[in-house]
Formats: structure tokens, sequence, C-alpha cells
């Protein structure tokens, strides 16, 4: 049984989604930031109404990607002892072409642990979830929803080739060790893929802590295994890139780790 707060959380992500973005799915112009990546209008609707209703949840602060990076600094330093980071809309690009696959991700971090983790999936109506040392779920079903790859060589894999070393993105492209690849363009529901065992590793070259904060968690309670690409834990703070390594397990993790290494990751 997932508790209360889970449960608050969950609706608050699907309610956003209906009322504040999918009115506006296939219509949302786009805007660039300064970094050059894709924004919308509904980013920051959706980013406004998170601010307003989860508070009332847990009364934190409430960092978000569309918030100035001075901002998010300061709600960081602030926020040890408990603090929300949101993404509104991760998957901006597939939202503004119409692609169906992108989701709000919600966590709820204190002293650098997510200590709760929602992502969820509007056009499947798909809500992953999990707190703390309880373990992970998928509209009330346990993660993972199958056993995973039992080697490499038999995996789907998740390869975002962004911001991904050039020696290594050469021998994933012309001597990949696993079966097959994809990329979705969400990275908090990529996470969520490998928690279903939908993808059996992932590597990312560099994410925002908004784009991991929720899967990680989520991918954990599952049961998968992650790191940095030097092997160390994942470096939680805003306005750094942090490249990520998961496997649905330790043993395609250790696995992938291995061939990582040996063809440049370090
Ligand atoms: C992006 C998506 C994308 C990933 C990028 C992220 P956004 O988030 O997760 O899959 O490759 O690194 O920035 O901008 O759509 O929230
Ligand atoms: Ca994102
Ligand atoms: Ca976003």
């Amino acid at each position: 049984m997932s508790s209360p707060t889970l449960i608050q959380i969950v609706d608050t992500a699907r309610d956003v989604a209906r009322e504040v973005i999918m009115p506006h799915f296939l219509t949302a112009q786009r805007n660039t930031k300064d970094d050059g990546s894709l924004f919308t209008v509904v980013d920051l609707a959706a980013q406004a109404a998170l601010i307003e209703r989860l508070p009332r949840i847990i009364d934190r602060p409430v960092l978000g990607e569309e918030m100035p990076e001075s901002l998010q600094l300061r709600l960081w330093h602030e926020g040890q002892d408990g603090i929300w980071c949101i993404d509104p809309i991760d998957g901006t690009t597939n939202f503004i072409n119409g692609i169906p696959f992108f989701g709000v991700a919600i966590a709820y971090i204190a002293e650098g642990r997510t200590r709760y983790g929602v992502v969820y999936n509007p056009m499947t109506d798909e809500a992953f979830y999990a707190e703390e040392g309880g373990g992970a779920f998928l509209n009330g079903t346990a993660l993972p929803l199958r056993t995973p790859a039992r080697h490499l060589l038999d995996a789907v894999a998740g390869v975002d080739f962004k911001r991904i070393p050039k020696p290594l993105a050469d021998a994933l492209a012309t001597q990949s060790p696993f079966y097959s690849q994809r990329n979705f363009g969400s990275s908090a529901l990529e996470w969520c893929f490998v928690a279903a065992a939908r993808l059996d590793v992932y590597l990312h070259g560099g994410q925002m802590m908004w784009d991991f904060a929720a899967g990680t968690l989520i991918a954990a309670e599952a049961g998968a295994q992650c790191s940095m690409l030097d092997g160390e834990p994942l470096n939680m703070s805003p306005g750094q890139k942090t490249p990520v390594v998961v496997g649905a397990n330790a043993a395609l993790y250790r696995e992938w780790m291995d061939w990582l290494n040996a063809h440049g990751a370090r």
C-alpha cells in the first residue's frame, strides 16, 4: 500500500497534466532559451501550478527547471531539510512536435536523497511512483514488470547520445554490445522504463537533476543500479550536468559499466 503522501503527489501530477498541459497538445508554440533548448508557455504554466499545489502536500519550497539558475541555487541551499524538484514537462521537444511521449516529473528530496518520486505520462495514463524503502509501482503494479535480460548481449539499451564523449559514442555506434538501441526523448520516463525493465540498460551523457531526481528513486526501488560514467554516485545539484549509467539489476549494471570503461568512459 502506498502512503497517502505518495498518492497525493501522483494525483497532483495527473491533475496538472489533465488541466494545464493536455489542452495545449499540438498547439503549443516553441520558444528558445539562452542555452538553445526549447520551452513553451505550457511548461511555465505547469510549473506555476505545481509550485502552488505541491506545498499543500509537504510545505517546502519548489525548485523547477523553468526558473532562473540563481533562484534554483538559492532554493537548493535553503532546502537541504526538504525541497520539491520538478520538471513540469520532460520531453518538451516531443510535446511541441506532437510525439506522444512526455511526462511530469516530481521528486521530494531531503538531505540529498530523493524520498518520493513520481513520473506521469498523460498520453498513456501511466503513473510511475516510489517512496524510499517502499518499492516502485506503475499504476498499482509492482516494478519491474518482467525479468530483465540475462546478459548485455540480449539487452534493449536506452542510449541518448547527447554529451557522450566522442570515443565512447563512436564505439557505441560501431561496436554496440547490446541487442538493440532506443532513445525516446524524455529522460524521466526513460528512467522509469528501466524500472519497468522495458529497457535493460540506459546511458545519457549529461542530465540535469530534474531529469533524474524522481527516476533514480523509482529505478532503485525496482532493483536497478546506477552511477555516473566514472562509477561515482550521481551528483544532485542544480546547474550541473550529470552523466548517468543504469542497469535494470546489479549484474547488468556491472556488465554495462565494464564495457563502457573498456571503450572510453574514462
Ligand atoms: C530533455 C529530455 C531529453 C534529454 C535532454 C533533456 P526537457 O528534457 O529529457 O530526453 O535528452 O537532456 O534536457 O528539456 O524536455 O525537459
Ligand atoms: Ca527534462
Ligand atoms: Ca522540462
